[in-house]
């Protein structure tokens, strides 16, 4: 599997592989007026926009896109908050440990740019995907009425995830 930054050429399998999230494993965990309101922004112009200033990174099996993640600083000039969002996972290949590996590369590359610490807006069906990576929710940053879980985790013990990840 290859990781890389996101290209233009990827936006469309971006586009159809998060749809397919919301539609799938998302709409049986979410309401459907807050999904709608998500699932209004994927578009290729959202994608577009995002990688003008986050950095965006696809994961590649065989030539193909199969999962997506984003990182960015939230925070304000003192007071950095370094915050995972838009990942997803290709539905047909969820619970293969893509999502671990991609997580743990945007850790690395978060830990490179001086992060001590990570964040995720979690949507309810990932809460345990992350809290397995080594996040925790956040209880000083509830997010209820938008249905989403702020967590965090200390970005120290990353090694532990990639030996993880690295397993066949
Ligand atoms: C959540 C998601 C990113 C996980 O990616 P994935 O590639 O399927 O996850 P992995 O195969 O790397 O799983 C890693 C571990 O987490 C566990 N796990 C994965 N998804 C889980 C979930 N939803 N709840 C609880 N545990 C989960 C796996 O069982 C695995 O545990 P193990 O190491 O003990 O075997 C993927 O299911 C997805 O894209 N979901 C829909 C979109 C979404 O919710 N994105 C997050 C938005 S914040």
């Amino acid at each position: 599997m290859v990781i890389r930054r996101m290209e233009d050429h990827d936006v469309e399998p971006v586009v159809e592989l998060a749809l397919a999230n919301y539609d799938g494993v998302m709409a049986e965990h979410h309401s459907a007026e807050i999904l709608a309101g998500f699932r209004a922004d994927v578009t290729p112009k959202f994608f577009r926009d995002q990688m003008a200033w986050k950095q965006v990174f696809v994961a590649e099996e065989a030539g193909e896109v199969v999962a997506t993640g984003a990182l960015a600083d939230f925070g304000s000039p003192g007071a950095p908050k370094h915050t995972v969002s838009q990942f997803y996972v290709r539905a047909d290949v969820h619970g293969r440990g893509i999502g671990t590996r991609l997580l743990a590369h945007i850790g690395e590359t978060a830990k490179r740019t001086g992060a001590d610490r990570l964040h995720v807006p979690s949507s309810r069906n990932a809460i345990g995907f992350y809290e397995r990576a080594g996040f925790s929710v956040d209880s000083g940053q509830p997010d209820a009425p938008l249905e989403i879980t702020w967590m965090t985790m200390p970005l120290l013990d990353l090694a532990g995830q990639v030996r993880r990840a690295d397993r066949p």
